[in-house]
């Protein structure tokens, strides 16, 4: 049993001054036969506690229905830290940022418009007590003062940068307290005068989040609280990655040195990240800055473990930093190893709008319906209509008629458009297209629209996905519609039937299978680079999305989710396979620099 405290110049442990030297590891975004692993591999950089936050929609996917077990079991991995010796933050929002689908909080919670986000609205809170509740029952128990490794909780999240409903924040901090956390709170904001005023309260240690110009921003700190520890709550030591930008990378010595100049200061840090990870599945967020912006599948981070759990440069770099100031073990992780590289040719499985009614339920709608409009919170959804018969029946010629098809407001985020089963086009959020020419517009048209990850920071957080404003054909407005919200999850075990090859053309949204052999489980690093935009999964997982734009091209397949024999991939292809194999590659290949 020990106690935690925020003295008047430091942390303190039983009453000794205590420098916090923590990193961020999120839970979600690693194999949970891996967390043990990289929380290790933690203390051997020198950090004596490790940070996550807390993924509310992860946990909570549909109201009422928690989960918190398996790769969501956030008590094991405490208690994994714990084992480890070290202390744990916990930063459970309810926002979270961390470019993750809708910065942690679930779509369901928007369905309703008249529910607030991040602001003392009364709905919004009723469903954020009863999931602080839920963290509680797994924190409380696990907090130091009553022999767990937890030493402090975070209130929302650089809530300076969005709002400064100071009720909203105290109403988190009442939760948060009545439901038996006794460490202390903190709060995390950019170190601006403003942000750090509108984001934290009166009682909660304030934080900052910055990856350089640490003196000015340590000043910036002290200004606004001119008693107890400095703390960097997120050094950021590497950055995301969006698809069609490049692959950020911080130099390590330009890094360890900034890590330095805060230590040396006397500050205490959490190294945004230590491990990024992965955005398994379809859980990364985007940003929308004036163009939407989806992250990668990696989270990679340009950490100080990389995305596979292997130690870079920057480890090393900031181990021999760490040292100056604290113990640091002398073991050593192992170097990455050369991952099993093989080629398997993918055999071509069904059209996607063929297979689509195994896939979901459909439904009849007069008008076009949203995403959420059918309880529809991530993935794929089917939409299909008769094209009116026009001008053309009058006329008596058989002429292909030409026409435009126009989105009222917005595509969120992109929609394949096919007539009579054929590809006639797409249209994309991220280039701000809401038209398209069709050649010929009879038949049966189908659009197979995709939610590319919802926003995680500023205003937009919380819209609605799908084709918003509904579709018009030359001005008016199409009705009659059969949308098919697509449960992707069935997708492993309906491929086991697609064996036989499929006879006919092969263009267009559709799956392909292949099967291949290991010598044992390993990491595998899933080269993408023929391939166009799509999914893929390994033996029944959604590693995530795939998407020929870059910078990322190669896809890791954790070691625990393969096998020796017969491992199982299935591929759904949105648009276009350049070469039908799988080809597995030695390391990864994260994409193009701007160096
Ligand atoms: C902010 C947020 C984090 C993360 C980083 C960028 O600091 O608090 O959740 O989004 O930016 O990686």
């Amino acid at each position: 049993m020990s106690r935690f405290a925020i003295g008047p110049t430091d942390f303190e442990l039983d009453g000794r001054p205590h420098r916090i030297l923590s990193g961020a590891l999120h839970y979600f975004r690693v194999h949970p036969d891996l967390w043990a692993d990289r929380i290790r591999k933690a203390r051997l950089m020198g950090l004596n506690t490790i940070e996550t936050y807390v993924a509310w929609n992860a946990h909570e996917p549909r109201r009422g229905q928690w989960r918190a077990d398996g790769d969501l079991d956030l008590g094991r991995f405490l208690d994994l830290v714990a084992a480890e010796g070290l202390h744990a933050i916990v930063r459970p929002g309810p926002y979270i940022c961390a470019e993750w689908d809708n910065g942690g909080l679930p779509a369901w919670l928007f369905r309703d418009p008249e529910v607030g986000i991040r602001r003392s609205e009364p709905r919004y809170l009723e469903a954020v007590a009863d999931y602080l509740e839920h963290v509680s029952e797994i924190v409380v128990p696990r907090q130091i003062d009553v022999g767990g490794p937890v030493v402090l909780v975070q209130i929302e999240n650089e809530y300076g940068a969005y709002g400064a409903d100071k009720d909203y924040l105290e109403t988190l901090v009442q939760v948060t307290r009545e439901s038996g956390i006794t460490v202390p709170l903190i709060t995390i904001d950019q170190p601006t005068p403003q942000m750090l005023a509108d984001g934290g309260l009166p009682g909660l240690h304030k934080t900052g989040s910055f990856g350089s110009h640490t003196a000015q921003r340590l000043t910036t700190l002290r200004e606004a609280q001119p008693t107890g520890p400095l703390m960097c709550m997120e050094f950021w030591c590497g950055w995301f990655d969006d698809w069609g930008s490049h692959h950020h990378e911080t130099d390590a010595a330009a890094s360890a040195a900034e890590l330095d100049a805060l230590l040396a200061a006397g500050g205490s840090v959490n190294i945004y990240m230590f491990h990024g990870g992965t955005n398994f599945g379809l859980t990364n967020g985007a940003n929308d800055k004036g163009r939407y912006a989806p992250i990668t599948t990696s989270y990679d981070y340009d950490a100080p473990l990389d995305e596979a759990g292997h130690p870079t440069e920057k480890f090393f770099a900031f181990r021999e930093v760490i040292a100056k100031y604290a113990p640091v073990p002398d073991e050593l992780p192992a170097s990455a190893p050369d991952a099993p590289e093989l080629t398997a040719p993918l055999v071509p499985g069904p059209a996607l709008i063929a297979v689509a009614d195994r896939l979901g339920e459909a439904s009849d709608h007069d008008a076009l319906p949203s995403f959420d409009d059918l309880a529809h919170d991530r993935g794929i959804a089917i939409f299909t209509t008769t094209l009116p018969s026009r001008a053309s029946e009058a006329d008596g010629t058989d002429a292909p008629r030409s026409a435009t098809l126009v989105v009222g407001d917005e595509v969120r985020d992109r929609a394949w458009v096919l007539i009579d089963g054929a590809p006639v086009g797409l249209l994309a959020r991220d280039a701000h297209e809401r038209a398209i020419a069709l050649p010929d517009a009879r038949g049966e048209l189908a659009l197979i629209v995709e939610d590319q990850g919802r926003v995680n920071y500023g205003p937009r957080i919380g819209e609605h996905k799908g084709l918003i404003g509904g579709v018009a054909l030359d001005g008016d407005r199409l009705r009659g519609w059969r949308a098919r919200p697509l449960d992707l999850d069935r997708v492993p075990g309906l491929a086991r039937e697609w064996a036989v090859a499929e006879a006919g053309p092969v263009a267009g949204p559709r799956f392909w299978t292949t099967a291949f052999d290991l010598d044992e489980p390993a990491d595998l690093f899933l080269d993408t680079g023929d391939w166009g935009k799509g999914l893929v999964w390994v033996n029944g997982v959604l590693l995530g999305r795939y998407w020929r734009r870059g910078p990322q091209r190669t896809l890791i397949v954790p070691g625990p989710v393969t096998r020796r024999e017969r491992n199982e991939l299935v591929v759904l292809e949105l648009e276009a396979l350049a070469e039908a194999s799988a080809r597995f590659i030695a390391g990864p290949m994260l994409g193009h620099t701007d160096v």
